[in-house]
């Protein structure tokens, strides 16, 4: 029988076990964060150090033990989920993302969708627009991260990077925590340290820093994570 609102990946690569193995850490970490701590934006300085990556794999782990879990992908400029997961709804319908929620086009029912994992959800972005901000300043945005709160043990967020536009701050000023995300050997400590700032500015609690896409002997990546309890500040190797 064909699940109503189910998503169906196309491309679900398997990880390799080092990498697994660091997001079943970073899970670990995030489950003693404490209750209060459910809608989390995971975050960079700069494009391409891994937000997505780290959204997708922790949203799955999670979903997997069999808390409830739902990703929401707020970057609405350069969205990849849908492409790099060659995802689409099983009953063939077109899909529709954020931006189309946010807009007001259509009802939440309309872009949350269900996944094999019984408690994993997801709103995909499906088209990306050129300014997103005005769809994030809308009240529609804050309501549905706070409805999906009661709903959801975790909301995670995907987020722009902070460094290019306000998007993100926005967001973060909505969430409970950020995880920041630091490329090895990519990110300069002044961007991080600017990030670190414009995060405190939003009032947005850092609960970790993961240091991501750092090539290990083997020439394969893994994740590491600099995480502390919300309260007792971050930490970060300097
Ligand atoms: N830990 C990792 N191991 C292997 N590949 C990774 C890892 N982290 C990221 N990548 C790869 O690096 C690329 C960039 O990652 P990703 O798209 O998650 O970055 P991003 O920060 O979300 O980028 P953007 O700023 O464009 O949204 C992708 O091809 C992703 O698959
Ligand atoms: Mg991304």
């Amino acid at each position: 029988m064909t699940q109503e609102n189910k998503l169906v990946f196309g491309l679900n690569p398997e990880l390799p076990y080092a990498i697994e193995e660091a997001v079943n850490r970073l899970r670990i970490n995030i489950s003693f964060l404490g209750k209060d701590i459910r809608k989390i934006m995971i975050v960079s300085s700069e494009p391409n150090e891994g937000k997505s990556f780290v959204a997708m794999n922790l949203w799955k782990q999670i979903a997997k033990t069999g808390e409830k879990t739902i990703l929401i992908d707020s970057d609405m400029r350069n969205s990849t989920f849908s492409t790099k997961y060659a995802m689409s709804r099983e009953d063939g319908k077109e899909m529709k993302g954020t931006s189309h929620y946010l807009s007001g086009d259509v009802e939440l029912d309309d872009v949350l969708m269900h996944t094999d994992d019984p408690a994993g959800d997801i709103i995909v972005n499906i088209e990306n627009v050129v300014n997103p901000s005005l769809l994030l300043e809308n009240s529609r945005y804050e309501e549905l991260l706070n409805a999906m709160a009661q709903q959801y043990r975790y909301v995670f967020v995907d987020a722009p990077p902070l460094g290019l536009v306000s998007d993100a701050e926005r967001i973060g000023n909505i969430c409970d925590g950020v995880i920041l995300c630091v490329r090895g050997g990519a990110t300069s400590k002044a961007a991080v340290r600017a990030s670190i700032q414009q995060l405190e500015r939003a009032g947005c609690p850092l609960l970790g820093i993961v240091l991501n896409r750092v090539s290990d002997s083997k020439g394969g990546y893994y994740h590491k994570y600099y995480g502390k309890k919300y309260g007792e500040g971050y930490y970060y190797k300097r």
